[in-house]
């Protein structure tokens, strides 16, 4: 489906999202796509201000929108404060999770390609926890629903790349692993996709090794959620690195990056990763075009050295995005 006229809430959030995400919307208006934006003030920011980081009102714009780009919200340690990101993900059931990584500026040298597709919205995520005096208890709630459709999604992937997934979870030791581990491979027999399982610890370690091994990866919330830093490392840094939460009717795509407070404001933030995460709202909107030449913009700007200090570079974040903005006609 190509969509017209697609309707975009922009959330920028906190810290450098501020900064990447309008870098990132220069390089989308470089297309000049019909496209509406609706920019929303959404995060820490503004619950300091308001006491409150997000609003019912908030949600029923974003639910208007087609999709959500994000950029990074601050959680900080207060009980009271409840994460934002957790919110959307949960609301607008954005269920499956994709982190696409290639070594876009490797330190291993090793080819490699591959997607970790991470359950979104429950496991060690589920938010069903107690905190006493001695003792804290966080759920790990596993359904059967939810482990069904994530391991059909990861299928879906596998059937246009190598028709092949694998499975990670740590069914040695916990239960609520080994009934995700069988939906899964039921899941993949059904479709006709091959599998093999990897213990969680195990995978981590041969992702750092072996990257090239892996295709589609699938795994539970929390799981995704470190493999996929892991294999940020691997694929040259966090600031490269980005992601598609989707769910069967909404979407947001957001860098895997957090809001960096340490270097927030001082335009040195790595817009890329902001940057392929519109190259996948492109893709998932139908644009495979436009979500090319981004893709090739983004390696030419990197091999001819334009690149932040995170990667060794000495450029800006707006020197970046403007590279690859004046780069995509070229493709
Ligand atoms: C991520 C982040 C989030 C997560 C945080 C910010 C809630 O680490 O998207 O990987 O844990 O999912
Ligand atoms: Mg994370």
């Amino acid at each position: 489906m190509i969509y017209q006229n697609m309707k975009i809430a922009i959330i920028p959030g906190d810290g450098i999202g501020r900064e990447v995400i309008p870098a990132a919307l220069s390089v989308l208006d470089a297309f000049s796509l019909d496209i509406e934006k609706i920019p929303l003030d959404i995060g820490y920011g503004k619950w300091q201000r308001t006491g409150s980081a997000i609003t019912d009102e908030d949600m029923d714009i974003i639910k208007e929108c087609d999709c959500v780009l994000f950029g990074a919200i601050t959680t900080p340690p207060d009980p009271g404060y409840k994460s934002v990101l957790m919110r959307l993900r949960k609301e607008l059931d954005l269920y499956a999770n994709i982190r696409p990584f290639a070594p876009l500026k490797n330190p291993c040298t090793k080819k490699f390609d591959f997607i970790i597709v991470r359950e979104n919205t429950e496991g060690m995520y589920s938010g069903v926890e107690e905190l006493h005096e001695d003792i804290a208890c966080t759920t790990r709630i596993i359904t059967r629903a939810g482990s069904k459709r994530i391991a059909e999604r990861a299928c879906s992937l596998a059937k246009d790349r190598k028709k092949q997934i694998t499975i990670v979870h740590k069914a040695n030791i916990m239960k609520s692993c080994s009934f995700f581990r069988d939906i899964s491979i039921d899941v993949a027999r059904k479709k006709s996709i091959s599998y093999n399982e990897m213990l969680v610890d195990a995978m981590a370690y041969d992702l750092i090794l072996h990257p090239e091994k892996y295709d589609v990866i699938v795994t539970t919330n929390l799981f995704g959620d470190i493999l996929s830093d892991v294999a940020a490392a691997v694929a040259g840094g966090l600031g490269l690195c980005p992601s598609a939460n989707t769910g069967d009717k909404y979407a947001l795509f957001e860098p895997i990056h957090g809001s960096a407070p340490d270097i927030a404001g001082k335009g040195i933030a790595n817009p890329i990763a902001a940057i392929l995460s519109v190259k996948m709202m492109l893709e998932w909107a139908g644009r495979a075009e436009e979500a090319i030449s981004i893709g090739k913009a983004v390696e030419n700007v990197i091999q001819k050295g334009i690149v932040t200090p995170d990667l060794g570079g000495s450029c800006s974040t707006t020197e970046v995005s403007g590279a690859i903005a004046k780069l995509i006609f070229t493709f």
